[in-house]
């Protein structure tokens, strides 16, 4: 019987040195000390043994189940270990490895520059108009003291959809808009595209975008005008800028200018980014015609009003520097991500 107990020790040390998972453990500890299991067998024969032998035996196999359980205990710590390490090994992670990106989108620059002319007339209490893009020759032309047939109408051609609808020119006509509906005073500027018949080049395109502005009060002279736009163009590109209005031809304004701005570059002296002038063109500007007012209602012997016309791609483009507008249509995100 010692004999037997012997070979169980040595066929389960034997067994759990093979063993390579847990279900092999599992199995050998029932083969071993189970209900069932081998020792188990061992003490069952102990009512065959004699007094003497019988404590004797009894230890042994208590000992001999002890140094399984023992090992058993070791083995599953040492297999536990393995596969932590086997995981470890595998999952490794690379925190030199870069991050994982969420591309966040930007507002263009074109709109960029919108908003912070926007946010400006706000502050001088200006509210936001809008008209439609696709007008009436009314709106667009007629109303704006341009009749059919006004050789200034030249200037501004552009693409019809029948006779007398067409893709407005200028966003001068929700001044009209606005005026046949909202009775003075009046201080609105409106945004958004415009169109015109111009072949593409660095500086011209079918579409572009314009922001106009209209104040119409008692006794609204061009002093206003001249200190709004100045004030404009003093936050937009800083307080040294100065400005120049020079007389121009707008057939909805009397008088009527064209503002200039002294060129950044070389100060008034000439310079490729002014052309040799000294100064950069940027709006349209003038009183608004007394024919306008009566068009819509108001009688230009009780109310006055200002008007101008701002390009906002010419505006974007001085301020970043962008020498060909057509880039701002390319649509190519490696331009547009530098804004
Ligand atoms: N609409 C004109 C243009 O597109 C710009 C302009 C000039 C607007 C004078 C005005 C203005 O409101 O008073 O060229």
């Amino acid at each position: 019987m010692k004999n037997a107990i012997e070979k169980i020790r040595l066929a389960a040390h034997e067994a759990l040195d093979h063993a390579a998972s847990m279900k092999e453990i599992d199995d050998i500890r029932v083969r071993f000390l189970g209900k069932k299991g081998e020792i188990t067998g061992v003490l069952k024969q102990m009512g065959k043994l004699s007094a003497e032998e019988r404590p004797v035996i009894g230890q042994l196999a208590n000992e001999v189940r002890a140094r399984i359980e023992e090992e058993i205990t070791r083995r599953v710590a040492d297999l536990k270990e393995n596969e932590l390490k086997r995981r470890l090994a595998q999952e490794r992670i690379d925190v030199t490895l870069p991050g994982v990106t969420h591309p966040l989108g930007k507002r263009h620059p074109i709109s960029q520059v919108l908003l912070e002319v926007q946010d400006i007339f706000q502050g001088m209490g200006f509210s936001i108009a809008e008209g439609p893009e696709v007008e009436t020759d009314y709106y667009n032309f007629e109303a704006l003291n341009l009749p059919k047939n006004h050789p200034a109408r030249d200037t501004q051609d552009t693409f019809y959809i029948s006779e007398n609808i067409l893709l407005r020119t200028q966003t001068s006509p929700v001044q009209i808009r606005v005026m046949e509906k909202q009775k003075p005073p009046v201080r609105v500027i409106a945004s958004g595209r415009v169109y015109r018949s111009d072949a593409v080049d660095a500086t011209h395109s079918p579409i572009f975008h314009q922001i106009e502005g209209l104040v119409v009060d008692k006794g609204v002279t061009m002093a206003d005008l001249k200190g709004t736009l100045e004030i404009f163009v003093k936050q937009l590109y800083g307080p040294d800028s100065v400005v120049r209005f020079r007389p121009h031809h707008f057939p909805f304004t009397e008088p009527r200018a064209e503002m200039d701005i002294m060129c950044f570059e070389c100060h008034g002296k000439g310079c490729p980014l002014c052309k040799g002038e000294g100064w950069i063109e940027l709006l349209g500007c003038g009183m608004v015609h007394p024919k306008v007012l009566t068009g819509v209602g108001i009688d230009p012997e009780e109310y006055s009003g200002f008007a101008f016309g701002i390009g906002l791609e010419r505006i974007a483009m001085r301020r970043y520097n962008i020498k060909d507008m057509r880039l701002f249509y390319e649509n190519d995100v490696r331009f547009l991500e530098q804004f």
